[in-house]
């Protein structure tokens, strides 16, 4: 009998498998302690929509702690620990007041900040509450989005403004997804350009344009804020340039899909910011904003988001597809998205298993970064990302890129035509030449196909 084996090498010999199992304890685990969980402590973490938060609490589970959310008749934000203090009723059944929150069960009442104000059955003049208060975090409303603060007090950085979040006529659409599914494989998909190509675009029918079935050439690279990554496609006579951001620790910047049928280029318009951030090890939500640029330029330019505007769509951003788990399972297994890859991975994806590939190099990368910044904190430093003393908004890199190329004499050439377009437009993304005008002025129109 053949010897079991943890990578199997011939066929039909399932039965030879020894299950190598397990996954990546420092990576994947989220709770108090834990080397992931303390480096995402350190930065500010989305954890509700604030269209969520109306007269009663909401209870929230962030990184395995339980919590509760409200705003209290001052307009304040209360992100409290759930279990009441005295004997662990949770807040969420508590009633919000002018001032903070009381527990339903025996009327303590707490400030947003956990300072417990009054404990009403106790003896008049009882010090209880003057010697404990209540666990709660900082927290910091921007955009429709509730951020808190989980890490120490005394490390706590500013709350970062991109220059995404601030671009001129964009409006930020609120959006929430959650996943049944550790944290690290959602955020994973983003740095993993060639699943585009097959899941998106040739086996399940067009959910991108047809540029995207293009099977690019993929570089990743770092960038002051984090990581991209740098595809290029072959589409006629042009090359197609895509990039997009990860902004450390898990921030994805998707760049708009303007371009994509072709004719047009414009950088940003259409895209989506978001955040993963973990319930616990097993459950995530994804949350953040697509991009809505309710006037558009009226240039000619005529591009993808124009023709939706048209065709009466506002928008369409990454979020949107595939990326939830709404359509019925038949529909998932004839096309399915984003959501079921990542879910299907598994509770938490088993990293043990994986035989990780040459166009995972942007997967291994970004858990490069992600250990970089878990040595960090375990050292006592600001991992990189910590924003502090901020004064201008932060540049990204994210971006289309179209240019008229000729095509190589042989596939090998055109190849290397492709990684020398590429290199050549980040070199100038990542020094900030490709900026404003200058930055339109490098689009070029695509053909259609
Ligand atoms: S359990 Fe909350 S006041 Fe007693
Ligand atoms: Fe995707």
């Amino acid at each position: 009998m053949a010897q079991r084996a943890s990578v199997l090498t011939q066929p039909y010999r399932a039965y030879d498998r020894v299950e190598r199992g397990g996954f990546d304890e420092e990576l994947a685990r989220v709770g108090r302690g834990s080397p992931c969980g303390e480096y995402l402590r350190r930065f500010w973490q989305p954890v509700a929509l604030s269209s969520e938060i109306k007269d009663l609490p909401v209870a929230l589970r962030i990184m395995g702690e339980d919590l509760v959310l409200f705003r209290d008749g001052r307009g304040r934000l209360g992100l409290l620990e759930k279990a009441c203090p005295h004997r662990g009723t949770s807040l969420e059944y508590g009633k919000v007041q002018e001032r903070g929150i009381r527990c339903c069960y025996h009327g303590w009442h707490f400030d947003v900040d956990g300072t417990i104000l009054d404990t009403p059955g106790e003896p008049a003049g009882s010090p209880i509450k003057d010697r404990i208060c209540h666990g709660a975090y900082p927290t910091h409303e921007y955009e429709g989005i509730v951020f808190a603060y989980m890490g120490p007090e005394d490390q706590k950085p500013d709350f970062p403004i991109y220059d995404l979040f601030v671009r001129p006529g964009k409006r930020l659409v609120t959006a929430k997804v959650h996943s049944p599914c550790n944290w690290l494989q959602i955020r994973e998909n983003e740095m993993d350009p060639v699943h585009i190509t097959f899941l998106h675009t040739r086996l399940f029918g067009v959910q991108f344009q047809p540029v995207y079935g293009a099977l690019p050439t993929m570089e990743w690279c770092e960038t002051p804020v984090g990581m991209m990554y740098v595809t290029v496609r072959r589409w006629g006579d042009y090359l197609y340039l895509r990039s997009n951001d990860m902004i450390l620790p898990n921030i994805a910047r998707v760049a708009g899909i303007e371009d994509g049928e072709g004719e047009t280029v414009f950088d940003r318009r259409g895209g989506t910011t978001n955040w993963v951030v973990p319930v616990d090890d097993t459950n995530s939500l994804t949350i953040g904003w697509d991009d809505v640029e309710e006037q558009l330029p009226g240039d000619g330019r005529d591009g993808y988001m124009d023709r939706m505007t048209r065709a009466g769509k506002n928008f369409i951003g990454p979020f949107d597809v595939g990326q939830t788990g709404e359509p019925t399972y038949e529909q998932r297994q004839r096309a399915p998205g984003d959501w079921d890859a990542w879910v299907s991975q598994g509770k938490v994806a088993r990293h043990g298993w994986e035989n990780l590939a040459e166009s995972d190099r942007g997967v291994s990368m970004y858990r490069k970064l992600l250990r970089r910044g878990i040595l960090a904190v375990r050292r006592g430093e600001d991992p990189p990302g910590i924003v502090r003393g901020q004064t201008a908004p932060l540049p990204t890199y994210s971006n289309n890129t179209v240019k008229r190329v000729a095509r190589g004499a042989t596939d090998e050439a055109d190849r290397a035509l492709s990684l020398a377009f590429g290199r050549a437009v980040n070199e100038k993304v990542l020094s900030g030449a490709l900026r404003g005008e200058g930055w339109r002025n490098a689009m070029f129109p695509l053909p259609r196909p």
